[in-house]
């Protein structure tokens, strides 16, 4: 008999099968025989299921979900805020806030979006002939849903209106956690120039589309970037690429009392 995780996971389109007597996971772009068994962590099945309850259609994203948990569980460690450009209903920033028990932290969470979906304005020919127009079917004004799925959280933020022009229109000065995720290069690598400097020591730069297949000028964006501000990016097999701030070495076994 089927347990129900393997029934929701069927659901969502997160395929698990045996090969050899392995498990395969087998979901958003990627099929691997390693080790998924995150995906049984009561803590992050919490998660998921908030991150679902934002926004039901993005539930094949598990292997991103934990990853972009992975970061902002890094992130609690340091001082600062959190910050996501590309929210939408809010599938990400939900679990990330369910799974680090939000209310009970002294953070905020900036979220800035449209929440009418992108500014095709901004997309490059390259994105287009893509196909990114296409992606603004799936949008529409979500703007209400959004502050009301945020509702149960703490020190929560919604900026409307577009990125660039909206990131100076409130004061962030210290951040710990810069979720990237607009599907428009130039509106993400802006993000990325403004908060670079607002960032703290040892701060996670998670960019949801980095290597995804089909955002080709995303990928040859950052990696300009990269270069530009030496800064390397792990490219991961979830289409999701990390940048590190430079830390000030606080990171060690004796230190970690302190830092918690
Ligand atoms: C892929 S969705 C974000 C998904 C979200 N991270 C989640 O967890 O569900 C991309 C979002 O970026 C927003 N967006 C695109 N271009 C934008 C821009 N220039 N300024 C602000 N928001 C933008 C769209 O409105 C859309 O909600």
């Amino acid at each position: 008999m089927k347990s129900v995780l393997k029934k929701l996971l069927d659901f969502l389109g997160v395929r698990l099968t045996r090969i050899d007597g392995i498990k395969r996971y087998d979901s958003d772009g990627m099929q691997t025989l390693h080790n998924h068994e995150f995906l049984d962590d009561p803590k992050y099945q919490v998660a998921l299921a908030r991150a679902l309850m934002a926004d039901p259609t993005l539930g094949f994203m598990t292997w991103r979900l934990h990853v972009a948990l992975w970061a902002a569980s890094h992130a609690v460690r340091l001082g600062g805020d959190f910050v996501e450009c590309g929210v939408n209903r809010g599938f990400l920033a939900s679990a990330i806030m369910k799974y680090l028990d939000w209310n009970s932290l002294d953070r905020s969470f900036f979220l800035f979006d449209t929440f009418q979906g992108i500014a095709t304005e901004l997309l490059s020919s390259e994105e287009i002939n893509a196909g990114r127009l296409s992606f603004n079917k799936q949008y529409s004004d979500c703007y209400k849903d959004a502050v009301d799925n945020f509702s149960e959280f703490q020190r929560v933020n919604l900026i409307r209106g577009r990125v660039p022009e909206s990131l100076s229109s409130i004061h962030i000065d210290n951040v710990a956690f810069l979720s990237i995720d607009m599907n428009s290069a130039k509106a993400d690598v802006a993000a990325f120039e403004f908060f670079w400097p607002k960032l703290a020591p040892c701060a996670v730069v998670l960019i949801d589309d980095y290597a995804y297949s089909g955002f080709e000028k995303t990928y040859s964006s950052f990696n300009d970037i990269a270069q530009q501000y030496g800064v390397p990016i792990l490219s991961l097999p979830t289409g999701q690429g990390i940048m590190l701030k430079g830390g000030s070495g606080t990171f060690l076994p004796e230190n970690r009392a302190k830092e918690t």
